[in-house]
């Protein structure tokens, strides 16, 4: 194995043009680490947010860009027992996917669920890990409930219309875009609203009988705020993930003390390498089995050479993409 390897590289905080092709260091798996040979890394919104300058990486993570790959497992650092060399596996990495090779801690390592390639396993840890600690962890999403899940047509709104979908809850999103309407549909949800031309309110409430949703998934923030609270049903759970509409907005207290509502969010990125296992283990059991009977499918729908990152990124930021976007790396 040559000692160095092409990565992305982010000069400086810009546009898409500063992700250019460089040379670097092959790095070493550390203790209870695999050094994986990547073949595809997906790419998520948070990547552009970092390559702005807006959302630098934790604390002893890699400075490259990228949050999740799949490839193949050549190096186990000390203590690794649950892989060997040739396991071909997808990870949910702090930074470094865009690269040839990548270090992941083995608790943040899922097998390749049966039938995926590796384009479409590289496009799921990131988004399934996220859905699943939101969605069915935090917001305790249950079978026969009603869910609604803003953006849609992205790679967190396709991932959480197909997991609720396949957990028997009925699914409502919101999408900007006339041809984000039937892929939605075609994914699982049962009611679509465009926003650009249409309130969600009164459609989420004509929808549920106008008893409103019993959990939102939201990363609008802000300019959603008082309207998801509208939308609730009683002991309904509104869950934020990310503020594209704003950090700010005006909550109601009357309305959350009436219906009884829990309103909380996360970010997955800074949480520990036992908690990203735990959430691991856990998508293992309940998603997996979704992935491998074909009930929950990738939704890939762009690929671009790792050299060719920066238009990756040009497509995510002007909304041309349906799904998920993947870097394919060997
Ligand atoms: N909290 C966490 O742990 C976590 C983890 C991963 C991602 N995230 C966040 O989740 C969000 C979605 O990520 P993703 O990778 O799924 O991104 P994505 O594929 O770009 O999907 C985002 C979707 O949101 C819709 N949208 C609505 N308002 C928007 C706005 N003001 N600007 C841009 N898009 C808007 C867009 O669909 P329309 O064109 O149909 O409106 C877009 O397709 C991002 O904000 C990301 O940072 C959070």
């Amino acid at each position: 194995m040559a000692s160095t390897m092409e990565h992305i590289s982010l000069s400086a905080p810009g546009g898409p043009e500063v992700l250019l092709p460089a040379e670097s260091p092959r790095p070493l798996p550390g203790p209870g680490e695999v050094l994986i040979e990547v073949h595809a890394a997906g790419i998520n919104r948070p990547d552009c947010l970092q390559r702005q300058g807006k959302y630098p990486p934790p604390p002893g993570a890699s400075p490259i860009l990228g949050l999740e790959v799949a490839g193949i497992v050549v190096e186990c650092g000390h203590g690794v027992a649950r892989w060997k060399v040739g396991d071909k596996v997808c990870a949910l990495l702090s930074g470094g996917g865009y690269a040839e090779f990548a270090t992941a801690p083995e608790v943040q390592c899922l097998p390749i669920p049966k039938g995926c390639d590796f384009v479409q396993a590289a496009s799921l840890p990131e988004t399934v890990f996220t859905v699943w600690t939101n969605l069915f962890e935090d917001g305790a999403l249950k079978a026969g409930e009603t869910v609604l899940i803003h953006g849609g047509s992205g790679g967190i709104g396709v991932t959480a219309i197909q997991m609720a979908h396949a957990m028997d809850a009925k699914v409502l999103t919101t999408v900007g875009r006339e041809e984000g309407l039937e892929f939605c549909r075609a994914t699982g949800a049962d009611h679509v609203f465009n926003y650009r031309i249409e309130d969600f309110v009164p459609l989420a409430l004509e929808a549920t009988g106008h008893r409103g949703v019993d959990v939102i998934l939201d990363m609008v923030g802000g300019a959603y705020l008082a309207r998801n609270i509208e939308c609730l049903a009683p002991r309904g759970r509104l869950i934020q993930i990310a503020i594209l509409g704003g950090a700010k907005g005006e909550l109601d207290l009357h309305k959350m003390m009436q219906k009884r509502l829990k309103l909380t969010g996360s970010t997955l990125r800074p949480r520990s390498v036992e908690e990203k296992g735990r959430i691991a283990a856990a998508v293992e059991r309940n998603v997996w089995p979704l992935l491998e009977s074909g009930r929950i499918r990738p939704q890939v729908t762009a690929t671009f050479p790792l050299a060719k990152a920066a238009e990756a990124h040009a497509l995510m930021e002007a909304g041309g993409h349906l799904g998920k976007i993947v870097l394919v790396v060997r």
